[in-house]
């Protein structure tokens, strides 16, 4: 990457993207062709109580079939990331994606419709 001028990206013998190297390679359709598409995907999400933030620039892309586990110190975020890939809190800034729909703007009631829902842990307790 550091010594190329252009690049030329082929996938199944097609031709899918060319041209500055460091553009070329943020294409979704070459991050695709590479890493396969994601069934989610969180991009650089920011989630607030209200003036207070609790998230921000979160990431995170899953596979069809992945299982992944997010972990972290008390009070890192956990409980309100995994809330708001399901809808109950308002995604303030960055996208919210499964299959390549867009959910970030998704009324809460719908997101179950989609296929997302939480499956809370032992004791009868809500909390995530
Ligand atoms: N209802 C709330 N009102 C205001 N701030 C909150 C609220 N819930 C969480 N926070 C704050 O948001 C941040 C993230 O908290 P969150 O509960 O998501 O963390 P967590 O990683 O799930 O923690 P734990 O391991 O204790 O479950 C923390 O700073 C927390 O104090
Ligand atoms: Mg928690």
């Amino acid at each position: 990457m550091e010594l190329t001028d252009r690049i030329v990206v082929l996938s199944y013998g097609r031709v899918i993207a060319e041209g500055d190297p460091r553009a070329v390679m943020r294409e979704p359709n070459v991050v695709a062709a590479y890493l396969g598409s994601p069934m989610l995907e969180v991009e650089r999400i920011r989630v607030s109580y209200g003036a207070a933030p609790a998230i921000s620039e979160v990431s995170i892309r899953i596979g069809p079939g992945e299982l992944a586990c997010v972990v972290g110190p008390n009070g890192a975020g956990k409980t309100t990331l995994i809330n708001a890939i399901a809808g109950l809190h308002s995604i303030e800034a960055g996208a919210l994606r499964l299959d390549g729909r867009d959910l970030s703007r998704l009324p809460r009631h719908a997101f179950c419709g989609e296929g997302i829902a939480i499956v809370p842990r032992g004791g009868g307790s809500l909390r995530a």
